[in-house]
């Protein structure tokens, strides 16, 4: 699929005020600098599009873009940065949580987590949640260009044991690179299908 559009909708941290146009949307959440407002920009290839900073917390809003005036990427606040206050992490995962369980129009998650780490409890935890409230996701491996290919292959390996530990059946999986483009066009395919098997409904 190419992206021939994509702009800046709104921002918010209430998911009523969420555009109303019914489009079907697909969301970007993982820790804190992960890089998933980085992905949304190597995805719509627009590096200015979602704001990404070095330092964790950049986004705190729910940031809706509009994709070749049909469908929504969604970027959101990250969980489990360290320094944020116990006020700041509670009103995140408010907004985190109002979104996943309220919006409709949320049709896949991307759960993003840092391929050159092995599993981390945070991840595992909150994809337990998604399972339990029936959220439908997908994981990234992100910032796959930061290490060896074997090793990225290990660090993923160790993931997926983890999930069998819980799960019977595993989501898909995705690797990426916003610097070097690797994925997009996998994850893109992915999307595309979706779109496709809903317009068919
Ligand atoms: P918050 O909004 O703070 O939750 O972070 P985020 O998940 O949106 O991360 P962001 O996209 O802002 O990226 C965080 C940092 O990681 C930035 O310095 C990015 O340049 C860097 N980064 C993101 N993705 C990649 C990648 O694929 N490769 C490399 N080398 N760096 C990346
Ligand atoms: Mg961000």
């Amino acid at each position: 699929m190419k992206i021939t559009s994509a702009e800046f909708v709104i921002s918010n941290t209430d998911v009523n005020k969420c555009p109303k146009t019914g489009f079907p949307e697909y969301a970007f959440i993982g820790r804190s600098n992960v890089g998933k407002s980085s992905l949304i920009n190597m995805l719509t290839g627009n590096k200015k599009l979602a704001m990404t900073s070095s330092t964790p917390g950049k986004t705190l809003l729910i940031n809706h873009f509009l994709i070749n005036k049909q469908w929504y990427l969604v970027d959101l606040p990250g969980y489990g940065y360290a320094n944020r206050s116990k006020k700041g992490v509670a009103d995140i995962q408010r907004v985190i949580g109002s979104y996943l369980e309220n919006r409709m129009e949320m049709t896949c998650l991307f759960v993003l987590i840092d391929s050159r780490l092995e599993p981390q409890a945070i991840d595992m935890n909150f994809m337990n949640w998604l399972g339990e409230n029936q959220v439908p996701f997908v994981i990234v491996f992100t910032k796959a260009d930061k290490q060896s290919k074997s090793r990225t292959e290990n660090n993923i390996r160790g993931y997926i044991e983890k999930l069998k530990e819980q799960w019977e059946e595993l989501p898909p999986y995705f690797i990426t690179s916003s610097l070097t483009g690797v994925g997009k066009d996998d994850v893109l395919s992915y999307i595309e299908s979706i779109n496709i098997s809903l317009n068919k409904k």
